[in-house]
């Protein structure tokens, strides 16, 4: 009887990874948390919609350029985070690929069409450790239904930025974002206004102070430290 052949891991042979390579892909949530985005999409100054962005794996969609992710080596897949303040999330959009959410601390508000103008065909309440993965075309938007701010995370299917608008928004939220200024490119790109800056700095302060009080909700490292060191007793 023939012997099979026996397969090598990559790293026995000519590939090798070093440390550093392992360690730039390491994300600290602490430091994380420092580079929030408050304008990453034209309707994040718009009531009802302001939310701090965060820029793990990808550009997660982002209209906005003016930032690199934590982790800049390409991945097939994309991961963003973001914390929004109560009764507060992204607007009805679509994309031309899937997303999915996965809720990492308060109740949100998933709801969902065909008709962008229209009104919203379904919707289901998500809570920590829930996740719901949208298909592409389909219209959604989704918002933080707590008392207090609260955070999730997306994973976005591999897509190219700046190649066509991305994401659509429905014309009233167009119609909404063009009054502050706020516009996208055919290329998906922002046009900001005038006063970007200090718009950015004002919305940044407002979201700062959010995201500062659900960092207060969360279990401290020391906490989860000492939870398993004495378990191990
Ligand atoms: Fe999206």
């Amino acid at each position: 009887m023939a012997k099979k052949a026996v397969l090598q891991p990559k790293t026995l042979g000519s590939y090798r990874i070093e440390n550093a390579q392992v360690e730039a892909r390491i994300v600290r949530f602490d430091q994380l948390v420092q580079n929030g985005i408050p304008l990453m999409f034209i309707d994040s100054s718009l009531p009802g919609h302001q939310r701090m962005n965060y820029a793990v794996i990808g550009d997660t969609a982002s209209e906005n350029s003016d930032f690199e992710a934590a982790i800049t080596a390409p991945h097939k897949f994309q991961i963003g985070m973001l914390c929004c303040p109560p009764n507060s999330g992204p607007a009805y959009h679509s994309h031309d690929y899937c997303e999915m959410f996965f809720v990492m601390s308060g109740r949100w508000r998933f709801y969902w069409g065909n008709d962008p103008e229209g009104i919203p065909e379904g919707e289901a309440i998500l809570e920590p450790w829930d996740s719901i993965s949208l298909p592409m075309h389909l219209w959604r938007g989704f918002e933080n239904i707590s008392d207090t701010p609260a955070w999730c995370f997306a994973v976005l299917d591999p897509h190219d930025q700046f190649r066509s608008k991305d994401p659509y928004w429905s014309e009233r939220i167009v119609e909404q974002a063009a009054k502050l200024g706020f516009k996208a490119d055919a290329s998906g790109r922002m046009i900001k206004p005038k006063d970007y800056a200090a718009r950015k700095a004002k919305l940044a302060a407002k979201l700062e102070k959010a995201v500062k009080k659900s960092l207060k909700m969360r279990p401290k490292a020391k906490t989860l430290k000492a939870r398993v060191s004495k378990k191990k007793k």
